[in-house]
């Protein structure tokens, strides 16, 4: 359990294991009531800036013991780096993270976030608890030697006016949907493929739909069969676990036929062996983590059925584990999609966008009038973004731009690559309408990008490829190494922004 308590007593008059806070990077670090407190207690902190021992960069963390002039037990001062550049929503979640990551290692699991007297607001409170509960996350999931960090289960939040105590109380509830949103999509990709199959990632998906209120449906093979799906079925066909397709619907009680639905499909291989064009074993363990697309649209939608956005929003996570069975399709084998298109598979490792293929027909099927999809796609990605930047495309500026803005809101980072017909040769096939891969070297990224809009038209419709961005290879400040659950914060924001006409 997580509790967060609201607090408007003087910072120096608290009493907790711990009290955190954040000095800036400038000619005195300290500066407003931290300045104050210490000037009455001797001065001590100044004593350390003129030391240079506490300068305020991004990243410091300085920890006192039994502060002078404070009741609390330690006071941990975190580096904020240049106040032109903070930003309260972004900067101060990665500061609460790195509060989390750092006490939690000494085994501090209750403390205190003073938010200092001009930034305490809902928007930053929300924040915080963000912050907190991403850091949180364990990847450890498995481990039984006890050696398991605890969480930090306690977090007191100073510095409020008692007149917001309403809004801050909702953004901490928020911020609490929204973390918790982004470590469930963590929690899926985190599993390794043995207990995670596509029917295991199915029943995760029905209990979550179960608890959040969604309407869910889960298609089994027999159903892909009558709807034709046939490149998603190619894919699943070499493996003894067979595919699904989830689909999770939020419906607003206003929503009326004729009304815009916004379609989130995402990337669900359970295990990306490569198929028949198998992949070097070195690194291969990773490719369990094939279906964070597919985790991140599930989390997004955990969070959407608490906030209830004002239109309707469909989740398709299209399952499949790719292996090289004997009924494995094999490179040069032609498959029709649902949409009645033909695809020669020169590559049985671009298995992503032929599942892609599939749900994103169905979903304009089901009303999807505007589309966005997450898929761990290409190594090309990688090479293009490397591990901070998301590949993102569309076909639609207004709605990409659109999509931008909530990721700068919520401090996500996509980078927008292009998708322009001019591309759309690198996939014709000499046998049938469009073939899997590219042709020459080079904008690996893009040509699996072109090969999806084959199967969205006209429909405004964002790509994202966050295979260089959903494992996070280094831990950060305030993030374990491991999944990262991109992506699910900016869609949560844009679902609950989205505006089709305005
Ligand atoms: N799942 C991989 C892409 C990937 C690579 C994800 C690295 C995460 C980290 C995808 O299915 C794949 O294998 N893509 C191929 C496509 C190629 C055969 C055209 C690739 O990128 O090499
Ligand atoms: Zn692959
Ligand atoms: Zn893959």
């Amino acid at each position: 359990m997580f509790t967060v308590k609201l607090s408007s007593e003087a910072p120096e008059l608290i009493e907790a294991p711990a009290l955190a806070t954040w000095v800036f990077e400038q000619s005195n670090p300290l500066d407003g009531p931290l300045a104050e407190l210490d000037q009455k207690a001797g001065s001590r902190l100044k004593e350390l800036v003129e030391a240079g021992e506490l300068t305020g960069k991004a990243g410091e963390t300085l920890l006192l013991h039994y502060p002078a002039g404070f009741k609390t037990q330690r006071l941990l001062l975190l580096g904020a780096g240049k106040p032109k550049k903070f930003s309260p929503a972004i900067d101060v979640r990665q500061l609460a993270g790195l509060a989390t990551r750092f006490l939690k290692a000494r085994k501090v699991t209750e403390f205190t976030f003073w938010l200092g007297r001009n930034h305490a607001t809902p928007e930053a409170a929300q924040a915080v608890v963000e912050g907190v509960l991403l850091a949180n996350f364990d990847p450890a999931s498995y481990r039984t030697n006890g050696k398991k960090e605890k969480p930090v289960a306690d977090l007191q939040l100073v510095g409020f006016d008692a007149k917001n105590e309403k809004e801050v109380a909702a953004a901490v509830q928020r911020g609490q949907v929204i973390a918790e949103a982004q470590n469930f999509a963590r929690e899926l990709a985190n599993e390794p493929s043995n207990r995670l199959t596509p029917r295991l990632f199915a029943e995760r998906a029905t209990a979550m739909a179960r608890d959040a209120g969604l309407e869910l449906d889960v298609l089994d093979e027999a159903r892909l069969r009558e709807l034709k799906m046939g490149a998603l079925l190619s894919v699943a066909q070499g493996s003894a676990e067979p595919p699904r397709l989830v689909v999770l619907t939020y419906t607003p009680p206003t929503w009326k036929q004729g009304q815009p639905v916004l379609g989130l499909v995402g990337k669900g291989i359970t295990f990306d062996t490569g198929g028949i064009s198998i992949k070097p074993s070195d690194g291969m363990e990773k490719m369990k983590y094939d279906m964070a697309g597919g985790a991140t649209m599930a989390g997004a939608m955990r969070a959407l059925a608490v906030l209830k956005p004002a239109h309707k929003i469909i989740a398709l996570i299209p399952l499949a584990e790719n292996m090289p069975g004997s009924r494995a399709q094999k490179p040069g084998d032609v498959q029709i999609a649902m949409s009645g298109k033909s695809i020669e598979v020169i590559n049985t490792d671009a298995e992503g966008r032929l599942v892609l293929a599939d749900a994103l027909t169905y979903a304009r099927q089901l009303g999807a009038t505007h589309l966005i999809d997450a898929a761990t796609l290409t190594g090309a990605v990688v090479v293009a973004l490397g591990y901070v930047n998301v590949g993102t495309f569309g076909n639609n500026q207004k709605f990409l731009d659109a999509f931008l803005a909530s990721g700068r809101a919520v401090g996500e980072k996509f980078w927008v690559l292009p998708v322009d017909d001019d591309y759309r040769d690198n996939i014709k096939s000499a046998i049938a309408d469009i073939q899997n891969v590219g042709k020459g070297r080079g904008g690996g990224a893009t040509n699996a990008a072109i090969f999806l809009k084959e199967f969205v038209d006209d429909t405004p419709w964002i790509h994202l490829d966050i295979a260089g961005t959903a494992w996070l290879e280094e831990a950060k400040p305030g993030m374990a190494k491991g999944p990262s659950g991109v992506a699910v914060r900016t869609l949560i924001h844009f679902a609950e922004h989205f505006s089709p006409g305005a």
